[in-house]
């Protein structure tokens, strides 16, 4: 009785393990990612919790130990690469006009953090030397090319920017490169060809196709389409195009997940502490 006791058990614990291996084998085989491999990336720095693409939003993204932010950069009247999202100062400053039509030192006197809280008065905004210069190799910088038909030449002066500090050469300290504009994203590409590109697109109900994902294919390492297109079978498909994916943008906790469970290699997001941190 003794001996049979000893034989079910055994066979039991077998059978144990054996449910166990096959139940990893079809974690494995699924497309859940591991979620400390998943990059956390605040979008125009922290900006769910200081003035975007300012210095407090960008050091509110690595107090937050987020692995990358995110920012947008346009140019001044007279050629100097700033930092702000709109094509106009008037959301996010106290002063008016169009982002091209205003000179660096008349961008420099406006008030960039008001508008989010007057805790924030006094911030300006940054120019992308300021950023590259106080944050290269302490976090990765996802520079977003904004509008760049607005500014003819846009690519050339990034490029410029990152090779007078080095950061033009592969495996250098994670900058990527991106833009919703795909002729701008090919032109920088052709100058700096070691420096990852990423495309961005806007929702489209159509999807995103076979011949699509071939062209992106052709010079881009990324493909960050609107959260709300994404799901499980395309993170898939842009993984067999050898491409990588960072959707954006993430303001409330089930759409972290949502990414984090479908295998999303990135996420783009305004409130960094949605995301699952980096053990
Ligand atoms: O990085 C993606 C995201 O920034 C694109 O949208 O309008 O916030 O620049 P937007
Ligand atoms: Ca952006």
């Amino acid at each position: 009785m003794k001996q049979l006791t000893t034989i079910l058990l055994t066979l039991g614990v077998f059978m144990m393990a054996f449910a166990g291996s096959e139940e990893k084998v079809l974690a494995n085989e699924s497309n859940i990612n591991d979620a400390n491999q998943v990059l956390n990336i605040a979008h125009r720095g922290a900006s769910g919790y200081a003035p975007e693409n300012t210095m407090a939003a960008f050091e509110k993204a690595v107090d937050m130990k987020a692995d990358m932010f995110e920012l947008d950069v346009q140019m001044s009247k007279d050629g100097e690469l700033v930092v702000i999202h709109d094509t106009t100062v008037d959301r996010t400053t106290d002063g008016t006009g169009k982002v091209g039509d205003l000179t660096y030192d008349e961008l420099q006197k406006l008030d960039a953090g008001s508008f989010f809280s007057e805790e924030f008065h006094g911030e300006r905004i940054p120019t992308l030397g300021d950023v590259l210069d106080e944050y290269r190799g302490k976090t990765g910088i996802l520079i977003e090319v904004k509008s760049p038909s607005l500014y003819p030449g846009i690519e050339e002066k990034i490029a410029e920017e990152l090779e007078k500090r080095n950061l033009d050469k592969p495996n250098n300290d994670k900058i990527i490169v991106q833009s919703f504009d795909h002729d701008s994203v090919q032109t920088f590409h052709s100058i700096l060809p070691d420096v990852p590109v990423g495309v961005l697109l806007s929702y489209s109900s159509n999807g995103i196709s076979d011949q699509q994902l071939t062209e992106f294919a052709s010079y881009a390492e990324y493909v960050n389409p609107s959260k709300n297109m994404m799901d499980a079978e395309l993170v898939s498909r842009i993984h067999d195009f050898d491409m990588e994916t960072h959707p954006w943008t993430v303001r409330d906790r089930e759409s972290a997940q949502f990414l984090l469970e479908i295998g999303a290699d990135g996420i783009i997001t305004d409130y960094p502490d949605y995301v699952e941190p980096r053990q």
